[in-house]
């Protein structure tokens, strides 16, 4: 029995879809929701503030599922390293890196499945990325330090959000950036009630800034819509809180 549904066929053929699927492909509606297409594209490239990070960036992505973010961020770094818990993303993840294509099973009805040929940009250089299965709350050392992390919808999938969040500081450079996204989805499959963020997930945003605000600056926070496609008439449209925070520079505060 599979325990975590990250490690199902059914979310691996989501998540392609949801990640590498052309916007038409995944939503071929002219009405409303379209804003939400292109999230971990997004993310990667709307989220860091490059005209601030140095010529040969080191960028790790945290929960990276199946790489889409990851092969952005190299367009852009000279290394990404992206972690994830699901072997079987993973294992996706890796089959693009080396092959550059991957079959996306889209569902449209019952169970009925469009086979879509999914392929990585040729302009993005592969051999930047790597992928690892991993926890992020115990990653293994020996990772270096980074000068951009990315955690996206991550952190209401943890079992200790705080003790995360409080560790990151430790694997950044100084000035170096962190883009959180998440929806602040809740769920004790995932968190038990005591450790979700702010009394219970009455404020979790306040609480993620009183964690994170000793060894960050928030430099800005927005609003990220994402689509997930269930099938051709169903799709979780989500709101997710962006936040880029630049790592406090010790060395120029004191001076
Ligand atoms: C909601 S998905 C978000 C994936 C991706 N960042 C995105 O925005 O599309 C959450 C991801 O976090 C991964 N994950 C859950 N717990 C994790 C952990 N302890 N360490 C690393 N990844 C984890 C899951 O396997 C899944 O890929």
């Amino acid at each position: 029995m599979i325990l975590n549904p990250y490690e199902s066929d059914e979310l691996l053929h989501q998540y392609l879809v949801f990640h590498y699927a052309s916007f038409e492909e995944q939503f071929s509606y002219s009405l409303g929701a379209s804003d939400a297409l292109g999230f971990p594209q997004r993310c990667a490239l709307e989220g860091p503030d490059y005209t601030a990070l140095p010529k040969e960036a080191r960028a790790l992505d945290l929960g990276c599922a199946v790489g889409r973010s990851s092969f952005e961020l190299a367009r852009v770094c000279q290394e990404v390293i992206g972690i994830d818990y699901s072997q079987t993303f993973i294992d996706a993840a890796n089959h693009l890196k080396i092959n550059g294509l991957h079959i996306a099973r889209r569902l449209d009805e019952g169970s009925t499945v469009t086979q879509i040929d999914i392929k990585i940009d040729p302009f993005i250089d592969r051999s930047r990325v790597q992928f690892e299965q991993g926890d992020a709350q115990q990653l293994r050392s020996g990772l270096g330090k980074f000068d951009l992390i990315l955690a996206c919808n991550l952190i209401c999938r943890l079992s200790d959000p705080s003790s995360f969040l409080t560790r990151l500081s430790d694997l950044l450079k100084p000035d170096g950036q962190l883009f959180i996204t998440t929806p602040f989805t809740w769920l004790e499959t995932y968190t038990k009630r005591a450790n979700w963020l702010g009394d219970g997930a009455k404020s979790s945003f306040l609480e993620l800034r009183r964690l994170l605000e000793p060894k960050f600056n928030l430099e800005k926070s927005w609003n990220l819509p994402f689509l997930i496609r269930e099938h051709a008439r169903k799709y979780q449209y989500s709101i997710a809180l962006g936040s880029r925070w630049r790592h406090v520079n010790l060395n120029r505060e004191l001076t």
